[in-house]
C-alpha cells in the first residue's frame, strides 16, 4: 500500500490535502456506470463514518465480494458492509420499499447486525420519493410501445418516479408513513395512472386497494429507518465525522450532463451529491472518479469507442461483463478520454480510481482514445446531440500491451511496465492523479497510490 506512483506534475489539490487530511468525499462513477464503485466504496469505507447513496434507486447494482462471498446491493450503501460504518440512503434516492426491504432481509440473512434499525446503522431520508407499482407499470409499457424510443432502462420504475417528483405529484417517504395520506394518494394515482396507460398502451389497471394494503405494512417496516437524514449528515460533519457520497450509475448517465435522452432521470454527477443529500457544497472536500481500464455500457445510446470485433467479447468475458441488475450483456470500448475529461471536467474530479485492469492483461495491443475528429475537425469536446455523437470518429493512440498477469498485484511497482506506463497514460491525459488501481474483483486486490491514502486521512 503506499507505493510510489511517480507523476509528470503537481496537482493543484496537493496543498489542501495538506492542511485539511480528513475530509468528506464523493465517490461517482466516471464513465457510463458499472465501473466497480461498489467495491471501491467497499475498500474505502474504513476511512468514513458514513456511507450516503444521493441518487438513483435500486437501478444501481453494486457488487461487492467479500472473502470469496459475493454481495450485490442495489439501495443499501455498499459501505455498511463493514461494522460501524453507518449507511444513508439520502432525499435525492427514489426507494421502492419492497426493494428496500428484501435487500435488508438478504443482509440480515447474511448475519450482518448493521441492518437491524434498533442498531442506528442505516437510514431513509424522510424526503426520498417512493416508487410504487404504477411506476412500473408506465414505464415497462411505454419502453415497449411501438413508435417510441427505447432506452434500454432497467424497468425499475426510476424514470416515471423522478418524473412525478419533478411534477410534484410524488409520494415521498414521510407521507408513506402517513397511512390516510397514503390511501387518498394511491386512490387518487391509481385512477390518474390506470386511465393514461389505459388509454396510451391498453394496460390492464392496477387495484388501488390491494395497493394500499401492501405499502401500509411496508411503510410500517421501513418506518425505523426513517429520518431527517440532511439534518443527521450535518450534523455528523460539525461534530468531525467524515462522510463518503456514493453515486450511482456514471457522469455520462446524467439526467442534464450525459448523453441525453440516453441517460437515467437522476443527477448522479457530483452536484447530486448536494441536492440528494441537503450537505452544501463547501462541506464535501474532494471529489474521486471510478474509470475502468476500458469502458462497457448497457441500454441504448452513444458510444464512441465500442469495439466491434472479437476484442470486445474478450473484454466481455474476462471482465464478467453482464449486468448486475438486469443480466444483459454490456457493451464493451476502448478507454475513452474525451469523455473522463469532460467527467472529470463536470465533477471537478481530484482522484481517478481505475478499476479492472486485469481484464487487459491478454491483449497484444491497447487502442486508447485520445481525441474526436467531428467533420474532419479535431475535438475534445463532447457534442450535446445525439446526432452529433453519430458523426464522432475517435482518433486512437495504440499502447502495447503487457502480455501478463496483473491480477492480484498489490503493489505498484510490481505491476508490469506497459501497466504503468498506461495508467501514466491515463494520468497525464485526464488531469486527474489516480490514487487506486484494483487489480481484481475481492477487497484485498487493490492497490492505493500516489499518497491517496494519507490524503483522505
Ligand atoms: P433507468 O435508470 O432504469 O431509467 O435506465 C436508464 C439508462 O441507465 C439505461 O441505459 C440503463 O441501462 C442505465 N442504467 C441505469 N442504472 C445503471 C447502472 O447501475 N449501471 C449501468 N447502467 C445503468
Amino acid at each position: 500500500m503506499g507505493a510510489a506512483f511517480p507523476r509528470a506534475r503537481t496537482h493543484p489539490s496537493e496543498s489542501t490535502f495538506l492542511v485539511n487530511k480528513k475530509q468528506s468525499a464523493v465517490i461517482l462513477g466516471a464513465q457510463w456506470g458499472d465501473e466497480g464503485k461498489g467495491k471501491i466504496v467497499d475498500v474505502l469505507s474504513e476511512k468514513f463514518d458514513i456511507v450516503a447513496r444521493y441518487a438513483g434507486g435500486h437501478n444501481a447494482g453494486h457488487t461487492v465480494i467479500i472473502g470469496g462471498k459475493k454481495f450485490v446491493l442495489q439501495l443499501i450503501p455498499c459501505g455498511v458492509l463493514r461494522p460501524g460504518c453507518k449507511g444513508v440512503i439520502g432525499n435525492g434516492v427514489v426507494l421502492d420499499p419492497l426493494a428496500f426491504l428484501n435487500e435488508v432481509k438478504k443482509l440480515k440473512e447474511a448475519g450482518l447486525p448493521a441492518y437491524r434499525p434498533e442498531e442506528g446503522q442505516l437510514f431513509v431520508s424522510n424526503r426520498a420519493q417512493v416508487i410504487l407499482p404504477y411506476h412500473r407499470m408506465i414505464e415497462l409499457a411505454a419502453e415497449t410501445a411501438p413508435g417510441r424510443q427505447t432506452i434500454g432502462t432497467t424497468r425499475r420504475g426510476i424514470g416515471p418516479a423522478y418524473e412525478d417528483k419533478i411534477h410534484r405529484n410524488g409520494l415521498r417517504v414521510a407521507d408513506l408513513l402517513n397511512s390516510s395520506l397514503l390511501r387518498t394518494h394511491i386512490n387518487n394515482a391509481c385512477h390518474e395512472k390506470n386511465t393514461i396507460a389505459h388509454a396510451l398502451f391498453g394496460t390492464e389497471p392496477l387495484d388501488p386497494h390491494q395497493m394500499y394494503e401492501e405499502y401500509a405494512r411496508f411503510a410500517e417496516q421501513v418506518a425505523p429507518f426513517v429520518t431527517d437524514t440532511a439534518v443527521l449528515l450535518n450534523k455528523a460533519i460539525d461534530d468531525g465525522q467524515n462522510v463518503m457520497f456514493e453515486g450511482a450509475q456514471g457522469a455520462l448517465l446524467d439526467i442534464d450532463h450525459g448523453t441525453y435522452p440516453f441517460v437515467t432521470s437522476s443527477s448522479s454527477t457530483a452536484g447530486g451529491a448536494v441536492t440528494g443529500t441537503g450537505v452544501g457544497p463547501t462541506r464535501i472536500g474532494t471529489v474521486i472518479g471510478v474509470t475502468k481500464a476500458y469502458v462497457t455500457r448497457v441500454g441504448e445510446g452513444p458510444f464512441p469507442t465500442e469495439i466491434s470485433d472479437a476484442s470486445g467479447d474478450l473484454l466481455r468475458a474476462r471482465g464478467q461483463e453482464y449486468g448486475a441488475v438486469t443480466g444483459r450483456p454490456r457493451r464493451c470500448g476502448w478507454l475513452d478520454l474525451p469523455l473522463l475529461r469532460y467527467s472529470n471536467m463536470i465533477n471537478s474530479t481530484e482522484w481517478l480510481v481505475v478499476t479492472k485492469m486485469d481484464v487487459l492483461d491478454e491483449c497484444d495491443e491497447i487502442p486508447v482514445c485520445t481525441h474526436y475528429k467531428i467533420d474532419g475537425k479535431l475535438t475534445d469536446v463532447i457534442p450535446a446531440d445525439v446526432r452529433g455523437f453519430k458523426s464522432i470518429h475517435p482518433v486512437y493512440t495504440t499502447l502495447p500491451g503487457w502480455k501478463s498477469s496483473t491480477a492480484g498485484i498489490t503493489d505498484f511497482d510490481k505491476l508490469p511496465k506497459a501497466a504503468q506506463d498506461y495508467l501514466h497514460f491515463i494520468e497525464r491525459e485526464t488531469n486527474a492523479r489516480i490514487g487506486m488501481i484494483s487489480t481484481g474483483p475481492d477487497r484485498a486486490e487493490t492497490m492505493l497510490v500516489n499518497g491517496f491514502d494519507e490524503a483522505l486521512g
